[in-house]
């Protein structure tokens, strides 16, 4: 089944983080939005009233002023006590509209050409009028609006500065929030993590949040079911092969026995093939049992064992098996590697890949074992070169590369399922490191845990 993915998988701390900061900011743009338009209001209200008391305290003093003048329809300037700028300007005018008295720098081009009563705005000043005498005066002051303005952009950038600060605090702050609440779910992952294929027991899900509970009961109900799936089919296996065992002897050891009753010749040969078939039964049933070992667990003891000696063991008895082939074999110094390895589990380790360099090599060319102080194995024999997209098949089932030898193609993969179980690691070099052919199998002890 394949499935197609639309959407790239989106890190939830990276969603949340983003979505609340944006929310948060849109929450203050919007409260600081209604406190610039109440306080606008307000301000708005506060500047009128002020304008509207003060044409109210001038007007009186004006009336006096121009009343006593010699002659009151000549147009008069007051002369300020000294040059200053004036945020409010003021026009005295009678009702034909001619200026009768004028604050120092007013510009008349500013106010209405009208004489309006009240409050009104042009685009640059907010004016006040009142008029007085029985109409015939009219006091018109002005306010620059740039004031008003300036007043409340400055309110709205002092409220817009924190935000500058929340935004990297919010965004941080709901980063690690979404963080602590996710440790959980992130040891979780490790503990699946963490574990070799051979540990299929059940995962705490405790502290986990209970959105993820059914996932991680689910999880464990898998586990569970391959764990016993994968029990039956091995101890399937290692039954079959133990009761094919008896069978299989029974048999060679009649054929043994019948070929010494017929002279030689084509019945001979026959029963000599019919022998060789049975002896690969009985290898296959042997390799099937050691499989189901490997994959079964139990592949660590209790106590360290020395590595060095179990090995010097396996390799004088493979010795003693094939008395006309050379192998080497190098130790470090002090002759000592402890390893939680079971000694059972390495033998069987060591004789797939032993037999291996004997039967696929060359037979004339030695076989150079050698182990190293950090615990790792080398083997190395002379043979033709493997393409690396084969050796990377290898340590499959039942996949050969040289058909030219009995064998099961089980070799590589009970070595294999050992070297994982115990949480070593094996690699294959062809050709061999520092040479133009050959083979090398490594297989590195020193991360094996006690
Ligand atoms: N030491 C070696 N030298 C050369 N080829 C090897 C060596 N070990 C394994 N191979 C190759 O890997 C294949 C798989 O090995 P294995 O799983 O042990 O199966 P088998 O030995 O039964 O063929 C072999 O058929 C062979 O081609
Ligand atoms: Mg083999």
């Amino acid at each position: 089944m394949t499935l197609t993915q639309t959407k790239k998988p989106q890190s939830l701390q990276k969603t949340l983080g983003i979505g609340l900061t944006l929310a948060v900011t849109l929450l203050w743009i919007f409260a600081l939005s209604g406190a610039v338009y109440v306080s606008k209001n307000k301000l708005n209200e506060l500047f009128d009233s002020s304008l509207a008391e003060t044409a109210q305290r001038i007007m009186p003093l004006a009336v006096v002023e121009i009343i006593n003048r010699e002659d009151p329809g000549q147009a008069q300037q007051i002369m300020s006590f000294k040059a200053h700028d004036e945020h409010l300007v003021y026009l005295v005018r009678n009702n034909l509209g001619q200026i009768l008295l004028q604050s120092h720098n007013a510009d008349p081009a500013i106010f209405n050409q009208t004489l309006l009563i009240g409050f009104n705005s042009s685009t640059t000043h907010r004016f006040y009028g009142i008029s007085a005498v029985q109409n015939t005066l009219h006091i018109e002051i002005a306010e620059p609006l740039t004031q008003r303005r300036a007043a409340i952009t400055e309110m709205a950038i002092s409220l817009l500065w924190p935000l500058i600060l929340l935004i990297p605090l919010c965004f941080i702050g709901s980063w690690v929030f979404v963080r602590y609440s996710l440790r959980h779910i992130l040891a979780y992952r490790n503990e699946i993590e963490s574990r070799g294929g051979g540990d299929l027991t059940t995962v705490k899900v405790e502290g986990l949040p209970t959105e993820i509970i059914p996932i991680a009961e689910s999880v464990n109900s898998l586990l569970d079911r391959l764990q016993r799936a994968l029990e039956s089919e091995r101890s399937f296996t290692a039954n079959s092969a133990h009761e094919l065992r008896t069978p299989i002897a029974t048999a060679l050891a009649q054929i043994q026995r019948l070929q010494q009753k017929v002279s030689a010749g084509s019945i001979q040969d026959d029963m000599g093939k019919i022998e060789t078939t049975l002896r690969g039964l009985s290898s296959l049933s042997e390799k099937l049992m050691q499989l189901a070992k490997a994959e079964g667990g139990g592949l660590l003891s209790a106590e360290p064992h020395n590595l060095i000696s179990l090995l010097q063991l396996i390799v004088d008895d493979s010795q003693r098996s094939h008395p006309a082939k050379i192998i080497t074999l190098t130790l470090p110094n002090n002759r000592e590697y402890m390893s939680a390895i079971d000694p059972d589990a390495f033998a069987i380790l060591i004789r797939n890949l032993l037999d291996n360099a004997i039967k696929h090599g060359v037979y004339a060319q030695p076989v150079e074992i050698s182990f190293s102080s950090k615990g790792i194995l080398n083997i190395v024999n002379a043979a033709s070169v493997i393409p690396t997209e084969t050796l990377l098949q290898l340590r499959r089932r039942f996949v050969r590369s040289n058909i030219s030898v009995q064998g099961m193609g089980l070799g590589l993969a009970i070595a294999d399922a050992i070297v994982s179980g115990v949480g070593a690691t094996m690699t294959f070099n062809s050709p061999a490191t520092g040479q133009k052919d050959g083979f090398e199998v490594s297989v590195d002890f020193s991360t094996i845990k006690d």
